[in-house]
């Protein structure tokens, strides 16, 4: 059974096909095919969404098949039946799971148990849903017509804040696994972890990200400045003092200034306005955190298709 729990799930090769997909999806999206009918996937969140749960309950209703929401605290989760137990009865119902939750162990342990495809909505640990969308909103502008994942190699990408976070493991993964350079740069304590130097490592991929303490350093002639909320969910007990610690690494226009003149500039968004980028990057001509928040819809439609073929 294949899965989407991390981005290199997918090869080179079936990344591309997403991206090319997505691209068709996106253009004809009132004509959309159908590999969903009749089936019936779940939509499970232990954490608040937005973008993620509208985008796949509008994708998997438009692949024809029906989106079944289900909130982690309204389950028998919540009274201490297992993963094993709860993916093998989801197996009996559903045809594909969508999991939102804190330990990435419990994305593995609904493969694990389960019998139908599982995919990461977002865990402690990364976000893949995210990096793949924000990599098809990128090659819509290096690449327009054939959204071709060969003009990301070598894009500078500068990461701000949170570099231990689930989004800057994300990057680090994608930016390895499609030759573009990354620097990271935030306060010494929210340096990358060892972890993602294991997950590198596990997948034969380049550590080779760079880590600064200097957001000058990482702004100079970068092509993509991205950040994301300093204060993660989960987070929240610790919220003044990143605030005040991340405040050098917010993404300001002086510090778009410093990067290439094409720059732009990337959020998953929810943004904080004040804290990680002021209002001005967010609303300025560079910043493209809209077609990203509508991208997760088409991007994520392509990857439950790509999954469909290669389960059938
Ligand atoms: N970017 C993202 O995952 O948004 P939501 O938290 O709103 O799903």
């Amino acid at each position: 059974m294949k899965h989407f729990l991390k981005e290199t799930d997918f090869s080179l090769e079936q990344a591309q096909a997403v991206f090319s997909l997505a691209k068709t999806l996106k253009a004809e999206r009132l004509n959309s095919p159908q590999p969903l009918n009749m089936q019936s996937w779940g939509l499970l969140f232990y954490k608040s969404s937005t973008r993620t749960r509208i985008s796949f309950e509008v994708g998997v209703n438009e692949l024809g098949g029906f989106p079944l929401v289900l909130n982690s605290s309204q389950t028998q989760i919540n009274r201490g039946e297992t993963i094993a137990d709860t993916a093998k009865v989801m197996s009996r119902y559903l045809h594909g799971l969508v999991i939102r939750t804190f330990g990435h162990e419990i994305v593995e342990d609904f493969a694990k148990h389960g019998s139908i495809p599982v995919v990461n909505g977002l865990t402690d640990f990364n976000h893949p849903c995210q990096l793949y969308t924000d990599l098809f909103t990128a090659l819509e502008r290096y690449s327009p017509d054939a959204v071709d994942i060969a003009s990301l190699k070598g894009k500078k990408v500068a990461f701000f804040g949170d570099c231990a976070s689930n989004m800057a493991n994300s990057w680090i993964i994608s930016a390895a696994m499609f030759g573009m350079e990354i620097t990271l740069t935030g306060p010494e304590t929210f340096a990358p972890e060892q972890i993602v130097i294991d997950a590198l490592q596990t997948d034969g991929l380049p550590v080779n990200y760079r880590f600064t303490t200097d957001p000058t350093e990482a702004a100079k002639d970068a092509d993509i400045l991205y950040t994301d909320v300093w204060v993660s969910m989960g987070n929240e007990v610790e919220a003044a003092e990143r605030i005040e610690q991340m405040m050098p690494y917010q993404v300001t226009r002086e510090r778009m200034a410093e990067a290439n003149p094409d720059a732009i500039f990337m959020h998953c968004l929810p943004a904080h306005a004040g804290e990680e980028v002021s209002q001005q990057v967010l609303d300025s001509g560079q910043s493209i955190i809209f077609d990203q928040a509508e991208n997760r819809l088409h991007t994520q439609k392509a990857i439950l298709t790509k999954l469909s073929e290669i389960n059938l």
